[in-house]
This record gives structure tokens, sequence and C-alpha cells, in this order.
């Protein structure tokens, strides 16, 4: 079978050659972007991105990658994907609640966030942003390091008592490899022992150089408790968002990313997931990561079902066939014949990648017991 550069494939996938890189480190596999690939796994990959894969013959299985990319006129605004991020306790959670008026940290368990919420805020001006929060526990440093793929923009929230703390310089090492802006929120400034020109002060060791620094990231003085510094924090992300110039095409087969999903007792699997592009809607068929499915009900951060969800929407899909992993693609396909098809043809890989790593831990038993 003929083989392909990864450069190659990228270039007729229309797509960046570090992100098939970084797809294929997702698959176990370490490679540049000037090694080849067999067929197999070029075809996984073009699956993975949601592209379409044509065969031109029997015999000569080839690959025809369409060009998937949605034409510039297409294209429109969508609102900016906003990551909380920051060390345990610093008030994420506090001020996301702040933000939208509610009061989820009460429910939580110890305090501590344990899943990563989605949630959408309208600003004074009109504008929708979306936030996800992500747990501030250092066991769900993986989960963060996914969400930042979605994300358009990172909060980094510094608690202006505690100042600069493990997780915090761990935040600002994923944002940084990202490739996504930052914008530092400096919260508890009600606190007595608050100290923001301390947390600026150490930011610059992080190579973080901050407005009021005159360095060109955004910074803003927030107190969750006290409701300050809200819009101002808003107003930042609005400006931030603009000069990104985000956008999608709505009107299209949805394509969406999972951002965490579980079997729920009574709903059974359910994945929240950010829509990319497109609208998604009840009664779509869909391949996620190896699961297929048919969207059953799309339920939007306030619990409530409705009929349909546009780019940079965060809702609760049901309907899967099982449980998909966090930073699975969600493909919407055009009937369920294709979709069992690719989810097949995905399990039948993941399948073979099992065998063939089998080798390798039967020789570690057999080395072992000599
Ligand atoms: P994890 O999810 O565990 O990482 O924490 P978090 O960053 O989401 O922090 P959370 O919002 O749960 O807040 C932690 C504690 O700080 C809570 O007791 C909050 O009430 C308190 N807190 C958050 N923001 C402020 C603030 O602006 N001022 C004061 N005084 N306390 C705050
Ligand atoms: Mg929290």
């Amino acid at each position: 079978p003929e083989a392909i550069t990864v450069g190659e494939l990228a270039k007729r996938m229309g797509e960046k050659g570090a992100d098939l890189v970084k797809e294929l480190f997702n698959l176990d596999m370490m490679v540049t972007v000037n090694q080849t690939i067999d067929q197999d796994t070029a075809e996984l990959l073009v699956e993975q991105f949601g592209h379409n894969i044509t065969r031109v013959s029997e015999a000569d299985v080839d690959i025809a990658v369409e060009e998937d990319v949605d034409p510039a006129e297409t294209l429109k605004p969508r609102p900016p994907v906003v990551t909380i991020m920051g060390h345990v306790d610093h008030g994420k959670t506090s001020l996301l609640d702040a933000l939208r008026g509610t009061k989820v940290t009460k429910g939580e368990a110890g305090g501590i966030t344990q899943h990563i919420g989605s949630y959408q805020v309208k600003t004074k001006g009109g504008d929708t942003v979306t936030f996800l929060d992500t747990p501030g526990h250092a066991a769900f440093t993986e989960m963060r390091q996914r969400g930042a793929n979605v994300t358009d923009i990172v909060v980094l929230v510094v608690a202006a008592d505690d100042g600069i703390m493990p997780q915090t310089i761990e935040a600002i090492n994923h944002t940084k490899a990202a490739g996504v802006p930052m914008i530092v929120a400096i919260n508890k400034i009600d606190k007595p022992e608050a100290n923001p020109d301390n947390v600026r002060n150490r930011l610059l060791e992080h190579e973080v150089i901050v407005e009021k620094m005159s360095g060109d990231v955004q910074d803003v003085e927030v107190s969750a408790t006290e409701g300050t510094g809200l819009d101002e924090l808003l107003e930042k992300i609005a400006l931030q968002a603009e000069l990104l110039e985000l956008k999608a095409r709505p009107d299209r087969d949805a394509e969406a990313t999972v951002i965490e999903a579980q079997l729920d007792k009574g709903r059974g699997p359910v994945a929240t997931v950010l829509v990319t592009r497109g609208t998604l809607k009840r009664g779509d068929t869909f391949v996620v990561g190896t699961e297929s499915g048919r969207v059953r009900a799309v339920v939007n951060d306030a619990g409530k079902q409705i009929k349909e969800a546009g780019p940079s929407m965060p809702v609760e899909v049901l309907g899967l066939g099982g449980v998909p992993s966090a930073g699975d693609v969600l493909t919407v396909v055009e009937n369920e014949a294709r979709a069992r098809e690719v989810a097949q043809y995905r399990q039948e890989k993941a399948t073979e990648k099992r065998t063939a790593l089998a080798p390798t831990s039967f020789d570690t038993m057999f080395n072992q017991a000599n």
C-alpha cells in the first residue's frame, strides 16, 4: 500500500501539519511531518478531522481528500470560548458564578470543581461569551490540557492574597503551549491582605507582562464575592475576541468537540460538547470517537432542552451508543449506515492497535519469567 508523508497529507486536507502530528501523538504514534504513515493511518486521520474519504477504485485504495474548509462567504461571527484556569481555590467557579448570577460553588462537594462546567454569559453589550470552568485539582491537568484545544482565550485567575502558585504556573505553561491569548484576573481584591501588585511582579518571572507593567497581557482586578471588576473583565474579553475575528459556518452539518462525558443513571451516556461549526440538531446522526448515535436531545447550560445548537455553544447531547472520551470529535453524517460504518472502522483500528501492542507486553512477561 501507498505511504504518504504527514506534511503532504496535511496539505491535501487543508490542515496544519502540527495538528496532524498532535492527533497522531494521541494515537500513540510519534512521527514528524516529514515521516510517512501508511494508508490505514492516513484514512483514520482523515476521518478524525471530519474530512471525507473517497475510494478511487476497489483494487487501488487511494485517498482523495475533499477540501472541507468552509468558504469565507459562509462564515459568521461566533462567540469566543473562554477557559478559566488557575490554582485551586483561587476563585474560578466563584468568578463564573458572579458573572452568571448563579451559585454553582455552593453545590460542589468540598467546594472543589470535579468536572468541567460550560456556560454562556450575555454581556451588557449584547455579546455572548462561552466559558469553560476547569477543575482546579492537579489530577485533572490532562483534561485541562484538552480544554485548551477548543479555547480561544484563557482567563487566568490569581488570588491576590495567595499569589502565584504551582497550578498558576501550570496554567501559564498550558496557555503558552496552546498559543492562546491570556487575560489575568486578579481575584479576591476585597481581602485586606490582597496584594495585586505582587501578583503582577511575580508574573514577570514567568514572562507574563501585564498592561500595568507596560506589557500587552490584559489584567483586571476583580472580586468574585463583591462583584467588583466584572464588567471590566467582560469588556476585556470582548476586546480580545474582536482582535481574533472568530468565525464559523453555522449552516452546515455540525462538528463538535467532546468536553466531558459520562454514563448518567437515568439518561444513559451523556456528552457535553462544544459545537465548533455547523448547527447540531435533534435527530442528527453522528459519529463520535468509536461510537455512533442519533441526537435524542440537545440540552443547554440551563438544563433546558433546545432544538439546535450553533457554533461555540456548549450543550449536552443524549442519544449516544456509548461514552466517548474528552477531546473526541463529534461529526454529523448523512445517515445511520454511514455512522455505523465509520464507527466500526474506528473500532477495528482501535482493536488492531491493541493487538499490535500485545507482543511487547508478552515479551515483557516472558523476560520476567526468566
Ligand atoms: P477549585 O474548583 O477547587 O479549583 O476552586 P475554585 O478556583 O473554583 O475556587 P472557588 O470559586 O471554589 O472559591 C474558593 C474559595 O474562595 C471559596 O470559599 C470562595 O468563597 C472564596 N472566594 C472566591 N472568590 C473570592 C473573592 O473575590 N473574595 C473573597 N474574599 N473570597 C473569594
Ligand atoms: Mg471551581
